[in-house]
């Protein structure tokens, strides 16, 4: 059985990608804490920084992995505008001190990357299009994707975006953020001029899991199939964990003063995935009912 090394494995998309893989690999956990915040007891876990060249290397040598799968990264866009050291650091370093370490074993490396480094003013965005980052964030990602693209390894870049799911002490994602407000009857505001193709976690590991198996590298879209602004989204949510929608009030991204400039639309276009695969993943509703579903099964 082929050997699996899963870093970030902690956050939201390693649990979920670790769920899916284990069994079918020997999956071998590392991240930032102390401990593993996964419910698999018998999945190694391996603490590392990855910003540490030593501690990359060590835990390489230790696993010996024939695949990894690296989705560690600062996320918080508004985070990465005003710690841009760390965030290179961790977004863009890691990466490159993880590459070092593979030495002779050359395993395949999947980066998870994202829909930010697309500026928004032309969705729906294939593989195909330019890049044009319009924050830290997104620039930090696309390094990180040219590091990758320019190594001697196999690899897949698997742009993702709006990841939404649960997980053992996870950050609240968009969902997970609605969902908890309108249950304790807090009013939320949300942006009405952003828009994307969010992913219910789990449909995202599949679809990575697809790839892999069927050997298919490269550079890969992998996104929720339907295009919805953040609005209409909390309002699929309301209707869908029977909430009341009344406590959403409808803004525009002007009225929020983010810290980080947002694409305005960096929906995705699944082609190349779904020709490859042969798979599809959920639209908005699909997605959330899935959701639904498992948190009723996780109590
Ligand atoms: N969430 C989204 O909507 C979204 C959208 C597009 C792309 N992505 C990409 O998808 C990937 C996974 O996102 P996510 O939502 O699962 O993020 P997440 O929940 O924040 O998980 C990231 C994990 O990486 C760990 N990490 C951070 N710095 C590290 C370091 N120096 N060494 C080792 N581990 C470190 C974090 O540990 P700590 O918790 O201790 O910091 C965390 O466990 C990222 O590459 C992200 O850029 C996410």
């Amino acid at each position: 059985m082929s050997k699996v090394l899963v870093l970030g494995a902690n956050g939201l998309l390693g649990q979920s990608i670790i769920k899916r893989f284990n069994n079918e690999y020997e999956v071998n956990a590392s991240s930032m804490e102390n401990e593993s915040f996964i419910d698999l007891p018998a999945v190694p876990y391996f603490q590392a920084d990855l910003t540490i060249r030593y501690d990359v290397a060590d835990l390489i040598q230790k696993v010996q992995p024939d695949l990894i799968i690296n989705t560690s990264a600062i996320s918080n866009v508004d985070l990465c505008e005003t710690e841009r050291e760390m965030t290179w650091k961790v977004n863009v370093k890691a990466l490159e001190n993880i590459l070092d370490a593979c030495g002779r074993l050359k395993p395949v490396v999947v980066q998870i990357s994202t829909d930010y480094v697309f500026d928004g003013n032309n969705a729906p965005y294939s593989e195909m299009d330019e890049v044009n980052p319009i924050g830290y964030y997104g620039r930090s990602k696309m390094s990180a994707e040219n590091i990758i693209r320019n190594c001697s390894l196999e690899y897949i870049i698997a742009r993702t975006q709006v990841l939404y799911g649960i997980g053992k002490r996870i950050r609240p994602n968009f969902v997970t953020w609605v969902i908890n407000a309108l249950k304790k009857n807090e009013n939320i505001r949300v942006v009405n001029d952003q828009k994307g193709t969010p992913t219910y976690v789990n449909d995202f590991s599949e679809g990575l899991y697809k790839l892999i198996m069927q050997r298919e590298f490269g550079l890969y879209h992998i996104s929720g199939n339907e295009s919805v602004s953040r609005y209409d989204f909390a309002l699929k949510i309301a209707e869908i964990f029977g909430l009341n929608s009344e406590l959403i009030e409808e803004i525009t991204t002007d009225d929020l003063k983010q810290k980080a400039p947002r694409p305005k639309n960096s929906s995705f276009t699944l082609n190349k995935f779904i020709n490859r695969t042969r798979w599809k993943t959920h639209g908005v509703a699909d997605g959330l009912n899935l959701l639904k579903l498992e948190m009723e099964q996780n109590g």
